[in-house]
């Protein structure tokens, strides 16, 4: 049975499957062909945080395959403690073929996972983020081709989304920098852990913004507070506000440096209209592409060839 929990459980075999299943399906959808691969399937989606893109990109990907989707609250689904989680997992794993769940707690998702008769999807939990960081390994070999040797620099918070960007990194051969007040830079045991399984893995940190933009092929960045942390929303503004990603941080860059972002965006915060709506931004092909990797990713999961 495979799952994606985290991208630590995937072999970059694996990782690169996902990717060539993406681009397959999407270069279908491209001439017009939405091939009905998972005909009859049913996906069900729980779902402990708002969602747009995540949840509508998964509804999107499983009709576009041939199947239907179901979604649940938490409430819904009986996880606030009308039921055990084994329960849960057990009974939705028997009318499912694929689960995808979005919470707070990632072991609530590995421990789902570890009850579910069918495979189970991270939909974004406090610690990874592993369908946004293939995406944006596909949206990066789309605009790059090769990524190898390419310089992603993540400005700002090292949250979910930048841990699981620095796991793509190290398993696909692109350098990560986070560029970021020390504080809140990644779990040094997950870079050192990154570093043991893949030696040559490019992974620094880094408060200092000039040094860590120079060379920059992208630069990324997300939310300052993620959902679940609204209570420190006005610390992490004044920690984070010599990090905002405007014209006068993408002008230390080389010309040629991409920007990207997962959405949603605060606005005026961590990036500025002009840099999010100007022509180096990848914001809204990243969105896009959430579809097509949520498709190359459940043909893969479900074996559908
Ligand atoms: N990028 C992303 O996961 O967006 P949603 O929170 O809208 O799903
Ligand atoms: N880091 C953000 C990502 C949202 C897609 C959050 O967890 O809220």
């Amino acid at each position: 049975m495979k799952h994606l929990t985290s991208l630590s459980e995937l072999t970059t075999a694996d990782v690169k499957a996902i990717l060539a299943s993406a681009r397959e399906l999407k270069d279908k959808f491209l001439d017009g062909d939405r091939p009905p691969l998972l005909r009859g399937r049913v996906l069900t989606m729980i779902f402990e945080k708002p969602s747009l893109r995540t949840r509508n990109s998964f509804e999107a990907a499983i009709t576009h395959l041939g199947g239907g989707s179901t979604f649940l609250s938490v409430k819904d689904a009986g996880l606030d403690g009308r039921e055990s989680l084994a329960d849960v997992a057990r009974v939705l794993g028997s009318y499912a073929d694929a689960l995808v769940l979005r919470t707070f707690s990632q072991r609530l998702i590995e421990e789902f996972a570890s009850y579910a008769a069918c495979p189970v999807i991270n939909g974004l939990s406090d610690e990874r983020h592993p369908c946004q960081a293939l995406t944006d390994a596909f949206t990066m070999q789309e605009v790059f081709g090769d990524i190898r040797g390419k310089r992603l620099v993540f400005v700002g918070d090292g949250n979910n989304v930048a841990a699981s960007l620095s796991i793509a990194a190290a398993m696909l051969g692109f350098s990560f920098t986070l560029c970021g007040p020390r504080d809140y830079w990644l779990d040094d045991a997950l870079l050192a852990d990154l570093r043991a399984k893949h030696p040559d893995a490019n992974l620094v940190q880094t408060d200092d913004i000039p040094c860590a933009v120079r060379d920059a092929d992208v630069i990324y960045t997300d939310v300052w507070a993620s959902m679940g942390q609204e209570a420190e929303a006005e610390k992490r503004k004044s920690d984070f506000g010599p990090y905002q990603v405007n014209t006068a941080l993408m002008a230390q860059a080389p010309k040629s440096c991409r920007f990207m972002h997962d959405l949603p965006a605060k606005r005026g915060l961590e990036v500025t209209d002009e840099v999010i709506d100007g022509p180096p931004s990848l914001a809204f092909q990243q969105a896009e592409n959430r579809l097509h990797l949520a498709k190359g990713l459940l043909a893969w999961l479900l074996d559908a060839r």
